[in-house]
């Protein structure tokens, strides 16, 4: 190919790209770079469409092959740093993502990466100055204010985390999935009704950026021992955990739920919102099959199919489960056994938490089962995890149909 032509190929590449047709810009990319082995553009973009298409690991290759091409392009170590972050590298995105900002100052977007990756790995507080450079820089992205915040939020600044939520969403425009979400975040700072449920794709964005760290941060950092205590939970109520039972892990993110799981289950599917978590559910081998569906689309499915229904540390994210315990009970046969946890507090009968979460009043909880026509076998009170230092309160639920 003539360097006109290989050229000609990758802009031709790039529209393709911009027009949502990665196949064919993923194929005209590859054949620049054989015309033209190292070029940083099409490196750079080939990265780009493969953290589209949910390929990390195709990603930070081509991201990173892209910056040692060309070192000091800001677009090309913006794309490094959001790849890095991605895949849950955050020390290492961070450092990209300075880097680009040095390379470029007055790049909005790398400022907001950069925000949102200190952000993700702790550091509320020092994600406040680079996302309001990114504001500075471009006050019309409603994403940045909305990461601003979150930031402020995790911060401490609740009235400031209202004013620029009230800024995203006054930008939203036509875009509800932002509306619904800047929403969401003003009703946990307690400015506006709760919804009955967390947004859909509030959930799935959540755990698709969070999916990378999500085992070491809860298993190391948040002390999580749900998945345990719920097991713990089953066998205290007489159920074996004998290998004999098909079981359903609604919500089952990484499958830390499904491990505990596993010793009752002949079979055991998994249902979650969260590609990326499924994903890494898929690696653990332990997942007869995995479905990407909001489980109140998906229990209705295969009405009596299940032994077991488990949902660890996923109901908090229903706030009204009046709809969600008589769909559990359809798809359990008859004396099958639901088990679960929630956050739970002095609420009535349900509460938006500022940590985005819900939490039920036991006892509400426990009459709305018995009106599903389950047997509350077990109401333990139980300390599910710790978030910033401080143990999060809960209740295990184990019914039978
Ligand atoms: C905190 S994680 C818990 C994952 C797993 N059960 C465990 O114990 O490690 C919550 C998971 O529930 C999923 N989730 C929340 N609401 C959901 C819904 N309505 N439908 C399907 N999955 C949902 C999230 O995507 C996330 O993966």
């Amino acid at each position: 190919m003539a360097q006109a032509d290989a050229e000609a190929t990758l802009r031709e590449a790039a529209r393709r790209h911009a027009a949502g047709d990665l196949a064919g810009a993923v194929q005209r990319y590859k054949a620049v770079l054989v015309a033209r082995p190292g070029d940083a553009n099409a490196l750079n973009l080939l990265g780009v469409a493969a953290r589209q298409q949910g390929d990390l690991a195709a990603a930070l290759r081509y991201a990173e092959a892209a910056v040692r091409a060309r070192p000091g392009n800001a677009v090309f170590l913006l794309n490094f740093g959001a790849s890095l972050a991605e895949a849950g590298h955050l020390p290492r995105a961070v450092a990209a993502l300075r880097a680009a900002v040095r390379a470029d100052p007055a790049n909005a977007m790398a400022w907001r990466n950069l925000g949102q990756a200190m952000a993700a790995g702790g550091d509320a507080a020092g994600a406040l100055e680079p996302l309001a450079r990114a504001i500075a820089t471009d006050p019309r992205v409603p994403e940045a204010h909305l990461a601003l915040a979150h930031a402020r939020r995790e911060a401490g600044d609740p009235l400031g985390a209202q004013a620029a939520a009230e800024a995203a969403l006054a930008l939203a425009g036509a875009d509800a999935a932002l509306a619904r979400q800047a929403r969401f975040l003003l009703a946990a700072l307690g400015q506006g009704p709760a919804p009955d449920r967390a947004p859909a794709d509030y959930v799935r964005g959540l755990f698709d950026q969070y999916a990378a760290r999500f085992d070491a941060d809860l298993q190391g950092r948040l002390g999580y021992g749900t998945p345990l205590l719920l097991a713990g939970a089953l066998r205290a109520c007489g159920v074996a955990a004998d290998g004999s039972r098909q079981v359903l892990d609604l919500g089952c993110g990484t499958g830390l739920s499904g491990v505990e799981l596993q010793p009752f289950a002949a079979r055991m599917e998994g249902v979650d919102l969260s590609p990326r978590m499924l994903a890494a559910a898929a690696a653990r081998g332990i997942y007869a099959a995995l479905h990407e569906a909001d489980l109140m689309a998906f229990l209705p499915a295969r009405p009596g199919a299940w032994d077991l229904v488990a949902a660890a540390d996923v109901l908090n994210y229903l706030g009204d489960l009046a709809p969600v315990l008589p769909l559990i009970a359809a798809a359990l046969r008859p004396g099958g056994i639901a088990a679960f946890s929630l956050e739970t507090g002095d609420v009535a009968p349900y509460a938006l938490g500022p940590g985005m979460r819900y939490r039920h009043a036991p006892a509400h909880v426990a009459g709305l089962a018995e009106a599903a026509g389950f047997a509350v076998l077990a109401q333990d009170a139980a300390v599910l995890r710790e978030e910033q230092g401080v143990p999060v309160a809960g209740t295990l639920f184990v019914l039978r149909r």
